[in-house]
């Protein structure tokens, strides 16, 4: 049996064979390039070498790279499409050309991954006559001759664009002639679209048939572009030897060939499967998922194909350092854990489960990969902690939009904003789960325009409003108002880390006798949620955090640095933020923007044998709950 590990370490074999060096995989998210959030394809992290700069290595170069496409993530729960996957990709440096690059990767097709030829189809570039780039006549007769080498008669078919596939279709033709389909350069499609300053040019791409019929949803005749899944692209060799100038394209000093194969088509072609999600690299997730939830594979295909891939991603995403936050990188990877909880919910998971299934998957690469093996417990447990906090939003936003559907609420702007801003519950859940549950909604132009004009309102606010409102609150600055003050940030922090970061502080008040604090949380905190946040408190006390604080820019400290606040605040232009934080601690346990003034030293709040403890939890509005806390 191959499994897909097999395919990759053969194709790396094969290819060092052929006087390639193996360069590491690059991160998936790019470390010289600010202008993409993730490595999307192999040929990213070699731009400069492709545009003419010296590598190292040489002039043949191979590896296998992780990939991460997350305008994808809706097109995830087909049959092939994944966000994150591997690409094989060798690359000549002003080395070998279309002869050699062709040669080699259908050897290694048919030879290594043993597939049949006649299964395999191929296409090359019809030329674009207004940019000056002749049709590839040269690659579609290396291709005859290959296929005629394994006996198999190729007839070429002219097709032009893809729509024009549609409608004449395959003609029983082997290799065909695409306009913009056999163009390429990062992210868009055609010469037309290719950015200035980037490598480029026409490719030849290899397709695999499957053996059923064609889905006349996507156009009356099928064609190796077609959609419909018949035919799924493995591999694509791009001779890359234009670059696109503000005049045009020019010749690069060099031909170069930039190849990349998908891992994952390859693997699911050799076992001649059109589902992706069958291979060795990824059907033990989806057992795994069977397992835990009692469901099958082929009753809940599409839930089982969106957490299988989410949570892959994920994993590599926590392998190479990134955390889920409300920015860039951190942000996608937040969708797509919260994506895959949400999901589970579809297979009846309603319990953490990210601790038993991100093992499953740092598994399958552990051996291939050393920094997987040596990350894994830090991924589980940067996941199990985003996958806990979550819950609590979920429940609390999916309250929120069920008792509005039953009240016959159609969903508003303002509501998305309102459900992202006191919950951090996602918009693009809501919007999906209000199609679940059929509820009324406005369009979503609407939506999204009413969405991003209360961002900005919220925006502006935060911007023209003055300083001093820090003042609110603090009747009197005894030591034990500072205590109690101390004791807020502290109880605040501990919140949010067992209820979910959608509790937003919403009122607070201190006597020397006790703190008072009002927060977002849509249902009763219960005993043992109380017990916990005391326990957490009463930890961190013991820890003596030291308590200081600076001014910073309100933009840095709120987005950059995540600083907490109260609800509906207005701040200054620079804010004063109060830390708390363990000897020798990378992170302070609190960031809190406030006035002051606290005590210097957590210990400070044990005096006389003191301990925290919470003495009455209750309603104080809708969605608002009311926590009394003393020091006795
Ligand atoms: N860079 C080429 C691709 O991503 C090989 O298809």
């Amino acid at each position: 049996m191959m499994n897909a590990q097999d395919i990759r370490n053969k194709y790396l074999k094969f290819m060092e064979a052929q006087g390639h060096v193996v360069i590491p995989r690059a991160l998936v998210v790019p470390q010289n390039d600010p202008s993409t959030l993730f490595t999307g394809s192999g040929m990213q992290p070699l731009i400069p070498y492709l545009l003419g700069e010296k590598h190292q290595n040489g002039t043949r170069l191979v590896d296998s790279q992780t990939c991460l496409r997350a305008q994808d993530i809706d097109e995830v729960g087909d049959n092939r499409h994944t966000t994150f996957f591997e690409m094989l990709g060798n690359w000549s440096l002003g080395d070998y050309f279309k002869k050699e690059q062709l040669r080699w990767f259908f050897e290694f097709l048919v030879g290594e991954v043993g597939l049949d030829p006649e299964r395999l189809y191929v296409t090359c570039c019809s030329g674009f006559p207004e940019f000056n780039v002749p049709k590839d006549e040269e690659s579609a007769e290396l291709w005859t001759d290959l296929f005629k080498e394994q006996g198999v008669d190729a007839k070429k078919i002219d097709i032009g664009s893809e729509e024009n596939g549609y409608q004449v279709g395959e003609q029983g033709g082997r290799i065909f002639f695409y306009d913009k389909k056999n163009w390429w350069n990062r992210g868009t499609a055609g010469p037309g679209t290719t950015a200035i300053g980037d490598p480029c040019g026409p490719d030849s791409e290899v397709f695999y048939l499957f053996d059923q019929p064609h889905d006349t949803k996507w156009g009356p005749k099928c064609h190796p572009n077609c959609d419909c899944g018949r035919f799924m692209e493995i591999g694509n060799s791009v001779f890359m030897e234009y670059l696109r100038t503000d005049k045009g394209f020019e010749k690069l000093p060099a031909k170069n060939v930039d190849f990349g194969g998908g891992l994952e088509r390859i693997a699911a072609a050799q076992i001649n499967s059109s589902d992706v999600f069958k291979i060795s690299i990824l059907w033990p997730i989806i057992e795994a998922l069977e397992k835990l939830s009692g469901k099958n594979y082929d009753s809940h295909t599409e839930s089982m194909r969106v957490i299988a891939d989410h949570l892959r991603a994920a994993t590599f995403l926590a392998v190479d350092g990134i955390t889920p936050s409300n920015k860039e990188q951190g942000y996608v990877m937040r969708r797509l854990v919260r994506r895959a909880i949400r999901k589970a919910f579809d297979l009846g998971i309603e319990q953490n489960f990210l601790e038993e299934i991100v093992p499953v998957i740092t598994n399958l690469y552990k051996d291939d990969y050393p920094e997987v093996d040596a990350g894994v417990q830090k991924v589980v447990e940067v996941l199990a902690r985003e996958e806990k906090v979550f819950r609590q939003t979920l429940r609390s936003g999916q309250k929120l939009l069920e008792r509005m559907h039953k009240d016959e609420k159609a969903l508003t702007g303002i509501d998305l904003f309102r459900l992202y801003d006191t919950y951090g519950y996602p918009k693009e859940l809501a919007l999906e789960e209000a199609q679940i549950l059929g509820m009324k909604t406005h369009s979503i132009e609407n939506l999204m325009m009413v969405f991003d004009q209360e961002m900005q309102k919220q925006r502006e606010m935060s911007q023209t409003a003055a300083k001093g409102t820090f003042k609110g609150g603090l009747g009197g600055q005894t030591e034990m108002h500072k205590k109690y003050h101390t004791a807020t940030h502290l109880m605040y922090q501990a919140l949010r880390q067992v209820l979910g970061d959608h509790v937003v502080q919403n009122g607070s008040n201190i006597t020397e006798e006790r703190l008072r604090f009002d927060f977002s949380h849509p249902e009763k905190v219960t005993p043992e949620q109380i017990a916990e946040v005391e326990k957490i408190v009463n930890e961190q006390i013991g820890k003596d955090l030291k308590v200081s604080f600076a001014e910073y820019p309100t933009k840095v400290a709120r987005e950059e640095m995540g600083a907490l606040g109260q609800f509906g605040d207005r701040y200054g232009e620079t804010v004063k933020v109060y830390k708390m934080i363990a000897d020798g601690a990378e992170k302070p346990f609190s960031f809190e923007i406030c006035g002051g003034p606290h005590v210097d030293h957590t210990l400070q709040l044990y005096e006389d044998g003191k301990k925290f403890k919470i003495i009455k939890e209750e309603a104080s509005s809708a969605g608002i709950r009311r926590i009394k806390a003393v020091l006795v």
